[in-house]
């Protein structure tokens, strides 16, 4: 074990029967107060192999149209975040050549902000708009992401989304070996909180939800 850590409980099979509710204060109260730790905050220690195989075994329990698993994931530790550090900077170094050695730096430095990082990439299985629209597949990974931060609370972690210019950068994701049809979802940056984090403003429920009353006005 190499940090805060839960064991899971045994994964159900195919036809398994499961509560269709299960009512839990203690995720309510995770749900109500968890956030997301800025990158600068995360230090060691980060989740190891295991944590990070029950990590991504919760993150893929996600909704997901006709069973398409339309979404993969790389987990980049130890000395693969330097070389995706120079990768960064190389990316940089190409798309700005006026970056300086102190911008290329801060790529570099970039995945050494936290012991772990996630890359979920999503993965379109087709793009057949009369079978599960692309739209859907793309949602599906974002729920992947989304789960991740709060599985990763959950066991203890701290953890941020961060795309940034290198998801959506050609060399990085070539090297990453993200294909034409796919799309880096997000990076999620995983460690321990080296400090306590404070809310961010939140919308207002009331303010994004109307009922709909029978016509758009
Ligand atoms: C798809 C996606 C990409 C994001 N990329 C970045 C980013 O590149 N840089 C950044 O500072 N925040 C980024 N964020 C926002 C962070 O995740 C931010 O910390 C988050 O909004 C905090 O929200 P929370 O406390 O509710 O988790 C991104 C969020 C999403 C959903």
């Amino acid at each position: 074990m190499t940090g805060p850590r839960d064991r899971l409980p045994e994964r159900p099979e195919p036809g398994d029967t499961l509560p269709a509710s299960r009512p839990s204060p203690e995720t309510l109260e995770l749900l109500a107060l968890r956030r997301s730790a800025p990158a600068a905050v995360l230090g060691e220690p980060g989740p190891g192999p295991e944590d990070l195989r029950d990590l991504l075994t919760l993150a893929f329990r996600v909704p997901d149209h006709r069973k398409l698993g339309p979404w993969r994931a790389l987990t980049i530790t130890g000395e693969a975040r330097h070389a995706l550090g120079d990768l960064f900077a190389e990316a940089r170094r190409l798309a700005d050549p006026g970056a300086g050695e102190a911008e290329l730096n801060v790529e570099k430095r970039r995945p050494l902000r936290a012991p772990a990082i996630i890359a979920i990439i999503s993965s379109p299985v087709h793009d057949d708009p009369k079978r599960t629209p692309v739209w859907e597949q793309e949602l599906s990974a974002g729920a992947v992401c989304q789960t991740l931060l709060i599985a990763a609370c959950a066991m203890g972690w701290a953890a941020t989304w961060i795309t940034e210019a290198p998801a959506y950068d050609p060399l990085v994701r070539k090297a990453l070996g993200v294909g034409d049809q796919e799309k880096i979802a997000g990076f999620i940056y995983l460690g321990s909180a080296m400090e306590p984090l404070q809310e961010r403003p939140r919308p207002d429920a009331d303010q994004k939800v109307r009922p709909w009353t029978g016509r758009a006005d």
